[in-house]
């Protein structure tokens, strides 16, 4: 297989610091959580809706900590898990061990952007990423390929940081230039969810819903993981937080593969 140069950026990325990951974040690597990151997870897997026996899809699964969670959760549930990481597939490997969940998370690696070439179609009934999404740099593409891969009412759910939006141009360019160094910093490209909506309905997938993480505000750990690391790493280290300005919004987006989908024919006259 081989791999743009953005893609092994990223993968070089979290094999340098997948060490530095785990001290830090532990096996759940994302910005958005609550202090007690079980308590996300359970969030998770309640807003992606497993169900027994489905074949799903975690894209970007870093060491498999959600992936373990949610096959702890329903004992027939199988998830194929990619990551790009040499040192994030071992670990991976380790942590699925000691749960003895070999038989059903398998991990492997790949880039998920080429993933048509290792499945054919309509394989999953469900693909999801968390915090992973935002590593493409040719999301339109990633999200056709999900159409694909995706049965017909398959669900794809995407968790990520999406540039925030201003009326006041200083601080729209002030938030733009922020998000520039997050993208520098962690091989990213975050993405505007205006273009992700247009890229999903225009295939025909139909929003169940766009969110922000419905949990209580006592509980969010308020991004103190992120800036801990970045301050102990020196990745995107924020040098002065005058001006600073947040600039991004934290979404889940849930959408689905209609069944019997027919391009000529809205949802609304399928009856007729
Ligand atoms: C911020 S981490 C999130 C990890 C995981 N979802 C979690 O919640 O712990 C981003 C993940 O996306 C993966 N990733 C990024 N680009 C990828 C690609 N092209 N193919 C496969 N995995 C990729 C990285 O290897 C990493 O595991």
């Amino acid at each position: 297989m081989s791999l743009d140069k953005s893609v092994l950026q990223v993968k070089e990325f979290y094999n340098t610091y997948n060490d530095k990951f785990l001290s830090v974040y532990g096996n759940v690597i994302q910005a958005f959580r609550t202090n007690n990151v079980e308590d996300y997870l359970e969030y998770t897997f309640n807003s992606i809706g497993f169900k027994p026996e489905e074949l799903v899809l975690d894209a970007g699964c870093g060491v498999c900590g959600p992936a373990a969670y949610f096959a702890n959760k329903i004992d027939n549930l199988r998830i194929e898990a990619c990551t790009i990481s040499e040192a994030q597939f071992h670990a991976g490997k380790t942590i699925l061990s000691d749960n003895d969940l070999n038989g059903q998370v398998n991990l492997f690696l790949h880039d998920y952007n080429q993933l048509e070439d290792k499945y054919p179609s309509e394989s999953f009934n469900r693909i999801y990423f968390l915090e992973s999404f935002g590593h493409s740099r040719n999301q339109n593409a990633l999200i056709n390929s999900c159409w694909n891969l995706l049965k017909e009412g398959g669900v794809l759910y995407i968790k990520d940081l999406f540039r925030r939006e201003f009326d006041d141009e200083w601080k729209q360019l002030r938030a733009d230039e922020i998000v520039e160094s997050i993208n520098r910093a962690y091989s990213y490209c975050v993405p505007e969810l205006n273009s992700l909506l247009t890229a999903l309905r225009k295939l025909g997938f139909l929003i169940e819903f766009i969110k922000m993480p419905d949990i209580d505000k006592n509980d969010f750990e308020r991004l103190s993981i992120s800036n801990e690391f970045q301050e102990l790493f020196g990745v995107d280290k924020i040098k002065s937080w005058k001006n600073y300005i947040f600039p991004i919004d934290f979404f889940e987006v849930k959408v689905v593969k209609p069944e019997k989908f027919d391009t000529n024919n809205h949802l609304y006259f399928l009856n007729k």
